[in-house]
């Protein structure tokens, strides 16, 4: 895994869409500050001096919402604090989002060529809503988090799809919680083999593959 460094990018997952003819796969580009930095659901994401940073990966299989989601709740656990995984993507300290993933596919006629996996990770909690920051916790630097966070990814690229499925479940934060979906209440029984949260209510049982359920 080659990492690119940027002092400034727009978002490090766009400068990726539009170049990932010139990386080779398991390429990492990180930018210093973000400026126009996506999130899910057109959220922004911009940052200075956090953690920003995307992997492409080319003609591959792996379940990157999960293996994503595990480097950095393991690389987080590893600097001592203790993280939650809020399903999908979303990594929570002290109930307060520390990390969120964009992962985005590009498809050329019809052809699946590769999956751009973008991580923020506040080192500093933000000023503009409530959120937890590693700074807080460890006295440690960026560089120091980012390669973990590398090595973590690549160590669990070849860890079995039983084990990341365990480890995701044992350290999800939503499951036996009551969460509000579409403003009903339901609790949350499990996470499918397809990557659905199991919701349950006296209507009866939902699977719902990518929506927002609030706490
Ligand atoms: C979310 O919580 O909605 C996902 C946020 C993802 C942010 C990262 S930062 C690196 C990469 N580049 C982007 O523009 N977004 C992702």
């Amino acid at each position: 895994m080659n990492k690119i460094y940027f002092e400034e990018l727009p978002s490090t997952n766009t400068y990726l869409k539009e170049n990932y003819n010139k990386y080779k796969n398991q390429d990492i580009i990180i930018a210093n500050k973000q400026t126009n930095g996506r999130g899910r659901f057109d959220r922004k994401w911009d940052s200075i001096n956090d953690i920003t940073i995307s992997f492409l990966f080319k003609n591959n299989n792996y379940n990157h919402p999960i293996i994503s989601s595990l480097a950095v709740f393991e690389t987080l656990k590893s600097l001592g604090l203790n993280p939650k995984i809020k399903w999908p993507n979303d990594i929570f300290v002290d109930n307060k989002k520390i990390s969120g993933i964009l992962i985005e596919s590009i498809f050329e006629s019809n052809e699946k060529k590769c999956d751009i996996v973008g991580i923020g990770i506040n080192m500093n909690k933000s000023l503009n809503y409530e959120s937890s920051g590693i700074l807080e916790y460890a006295d440690v630097s960026r560089d120091y988090v980012i390669d973990l966070l590398i090595n973590t990814y690549k160590r669990l690229l070849s860890c079995s799809e039983e084990y990341l499925r365990n480890e995701y479940i044992n350290n999800s934060l939503l499951i036996g919680k009551v969460v509000r979906y579409k403003d009903e209440e339901y609790m949350v029984i499990g996470i499918s083999h397809d990557f659905k949260i199991q919701l349950k209510n006296k209507r009866g049982i939902k699977e719902i593959s990518c929506d927002e359920v609030k706490l």
